[in-house]
């Protein structure tokens, strides 16, 4: 997984021209004509004073000549921050906002959305003479805009994006608004009077109902991460926000939605605030990919109780190296307990809702600065944060919407750059992976948890980083014994117990499960020269060569996407018999139609739909088929649309299937039955493994088979 970290590298973005949505080529707003982008002093005109200074650099390479209305000193503000031409959606929804129009704006993450609703806002206030001292009351200034965030973070960022447009510092003023902080000088602040006020919803209704903000002059709403700030939670917020908006302001005020998830119900639940002709400027629809182009998408089969060794793998393996990893963790506690995990090397810290908002601030602050390199947060990070050189985002569990995925992932590949998003999920939660997959249009690969190998090249390497801090002065004292050392060990074998020391590798080396990451287990593949029909095949060579009991510990098995081969998992304890076995059946064979050994990674694996031509369990295990299958005696069924266990609520007669048949389902792992936990249908030698693709075979009885000797048993 070397190349997950792939260098940055811009896409859509740098050429942006290539890339804008098709409508913006029939758009009314697009004249067609290209306009002069050198601007004269006319064009400038119409614009404040600050405008008439020589227009910033407006090359070909920039789309600036197309929006004559965009002030030559921002073009040069923004120039000095490397923004050198619109990205797409600010060239898509510019002239809409500018002229006023209601709009709801969808494009991907880290596509600039920011930028495209505070840009035009403050270009066209600015060219109405809105700032003009002369267009305040008494020296106050009229509040033009209000800006809802769903997180303090975020309404921090909007805040600096629209002081970043200022022509200079006393131009407008905007006032950041949120919880847990001193109302008292937010009220001094309001009372002085500012043009933009961005805020969190529980602290704006506070002001609100203080009698501290006066809407009369108010222009624009502005809802960023809009379906959020529509959902439960925040929705009733924003309504009354609205209505006093609405009760208050002189005018109608143009109201405008952005997101990279607005799903249907957005636009019902919005629609008693737009205008009939409201635009929708949706840069995603005709996207297969509704996540972050940039971002590979990775996905790690890991039990529950392996996830924070797991996790302090990947990060020692693929977070220590780069640039800044954010690990989602589904709450606090989950997130509180990767901060106190021993196996956690790297220096962590920890961002949550429980977090003081001061604390949360410097923890930002130093995350960004690089003072450290991990954050775990909750989804208090998930939407709109904008982090320079977050590689690698790593979820502990794949999350229950698709909309959640698609703004955590956003996290990292920002503006361009590319990153990587791993996701862990245990077998319950396969079906929720198939369900973002097929929402986002994307394939997830799974891979395996880092080898051991792996991790001591990995923390070597973290070592040799140490080395960087030690002072020349020191290094002679240790000559001595280090001479001493080379000429009893050798060069190599000196260096590298030194290093062995230095990573805390003493011990041997526990083997690892590549498909599960489970320690003691040791991943082996089959690999046949023909395509198989189903792993009865398989089965049939493991038993004639391997001994019953050994048959029996076999885990796992998952096909190969040709069907033509195998993975599993076998006990360590039984690994070298394996290999014995194995070798010997190869000589005296002249010929062998399959190999077997250690597999060193995963290979693409056939995603279980219904079973590989539906399988069924013996004695007490149940079958699954991709209609749906049920199970034997004790044993659960399982179907497309999830199975369920022999009683429903799979209590420890149930088994569990769902459309892989036997072994879990594409939706729904389980179904509504057929509990995970508390069901018996991970049967182990009565039940069977299963294997893959429905064949429940096994010994006797299928992977939804029952009995008690249960999946907790068998820990996986
Ligand atoms: N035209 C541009 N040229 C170069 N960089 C830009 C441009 N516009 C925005 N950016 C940068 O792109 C990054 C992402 O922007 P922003 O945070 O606005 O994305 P977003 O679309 O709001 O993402 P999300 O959906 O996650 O909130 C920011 O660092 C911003 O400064
Ligand atoms: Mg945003």
């Amino acid at each position: 997984m070397s190349d997950t970290h792939k260098s940055r590298k811009r896409s859509r973005f740098s050429d942006a021209k290539k890339s804008s949505p098709k409508y913006l080529e029939e758009d009314k707003y697009d004249t067609g004509k290209k306009r002069d982008a050198k601007r004269t002093s006319k064009d400038n005109s119409e614009g404040s004073a600050m405008d008439e200074t020589p227009v910033a650099v407006v090359t070909n390479e920039t789309n600036f000549g197309d929006f004559p209305e965009i002030g030559a000193t921002t073009i040069k503000n923004l120039n000095a921050r490397g923004i050198t031409k619109l990205f797409p959606v600010q060239e898509a929804t510019f002239r809409a906002i500018y002229e006023g129009n209601d709009m709801i704006a969808r494009d991907l993450t880290g596509s600039g959305k920011t930028l495209a609703f505070s840009l035009p806002l403050v270009e066209k206030f600015r060219k109405m003479g809105y700032y003009e001292p002369e267009n305040r009351v008494g020296g106050r200034r009229k509040l033009l805009s209000i800006i809802l965030a769903p997180t303090r973070e975020l309404a921090l960022q909007v805040s600096k994006e629209l002081k970043a447009l200022k022509s200079y510092d006393s131009e407008y003023k905007v006032i950041t608004v949120y919880g847990g902080v001193s109302i008292d000088d937010q009220t001094r602040e309001l009372r002085s009077g500012v043009e933009f006020f961005v805020g969190t919803t529980g602290r704006v209704l506070d002001h609100i109902k203080r009698g501290n903000i006066d809407f009369r002059d108010i222009k624009t709403i502005c809802l960023d991460e809009a379906d959020q700030m529509l959902n439960m939670g925040f929705k009733e917020d924003v309504e009354e926000i609205m209505r006093s908006i609405q009760q208050d302001a002189k005018e109608k005020t143009q109201f405008l939605l952005f997101s990279a998830t607005v799903p249907s119900w957005v636009k019902e639940v919005s629609r008693k605030f737009l205008t009939q002709d409201y635009k929708f400027i949706d840069l995603v629809k005709d996207l297969k990919n509704k996540t972050s182009k940039t971002v590979q998408h990775l996905a790690i089969n890991c039990p529950f109780f392996n996830r924070t060794a797991t996790l302090a793998d990947i990060l020692l393996c693929y977070g220590g190296l780069h640039g800044k990893t954010i690990v989602f963790a589904q709450t606090k506690n989950d997130a509180n307990s990767v901060l106190l995990a021993d196996k956690v090397k790297l220096d962590v810290e920890v961002l949550h809702g429980d977090i003081a908002q001061n604390q949360r601030e410097v923890t930002l602050q130093r995350f960004r600065d690089g003072k450290f390199n991990v954050l775990v947060a909750t989804d208090v990070a998930s939407r709109g944060l904008d982090i320079p050189n977050v590689d690698l985002v790593i979820q502990l569990e794949p999350p229950k919407d698709v909309e959640t995925y698609i703004h955590r992932s956003g996290r990292t590949a920002r503006a361009g750059t590319s990153g990587t998003c791993i996701t862990f999920f245990n077998r319950k939660q396969q079906g929720l992976i198939n369900i973002i997959e097929s929402k986002a249009g994307i394939k997830l690969k799974k891979i395996g948890a880092p080898q051991p190998t792996d991790i001591i090249k990995a923390s070597a390497n973290e070592a040799i980083k140490g080395f960087e801090k030690v002072d020349d002065s020191v290094t002679h004292l240790f000559e001595e014994t280090a001479q001493k050392l080379i000429e009893e060990k050798g060069a190599m074998k000196a260096v590298s117990l030194a290093l062995a020391y230095i990573s805390g590798t003493t011990e041997k080396l526990k083997k690892r499960s590549l498909l599960t990451g489970q320690e003691n287990f040791v991943t082996y593949t089959v690999q046949t020269t023909m395509e198989f029909k189903g792993v009865s095949y398989v089965w049939s060579i493991l038993r004639r060569l391997l001994p019953q009991d050994i048959v029996d510990g076999i885990r796992g098995m998952r096909i190969y996407n040709d069907k033509k081969g195998v993975v599993f998992d076998v006990p360590e304890e039984h690994a070298d018999r394996v290999d014995d076995l194995y070798n010997n059946e190869k000589e005296s064979r002249r010929m062998m139609s399959y190999s077997l050994e250690v597999a060193k990674e995963l290979p693409e694996l056939f995603e279980q739909d219904g079973g590989f031509g539906g399988g069924f369990g013996g004695g007490r295990g149940g079958f699954g088929g991709r209609s749906g299958g049920f199970g034997g005696g004790r044993g659960g069924f399982g179907g497309r649309s999830g199975g369920f266990g022999g009683d429903r609520r799979g209590d420890r007669s149930g088994g569990y299937g769902g459309s892989s048949g036997g072994y879990g389902g594409n939706r729904g792992y389980g179904g509504n039955g057929g509990d995970y936990n508390a069901g018996s249908g991970y049967g182990k030698s009565s039940g069977g493994y299963g294997g893959s693709g429905g064949y429940s075979g096994g010994r006797s009885g299928g992977y939804s088979g029952g009995g008690r000797d249960s999946y907790r048993k068998d820990r996986y």
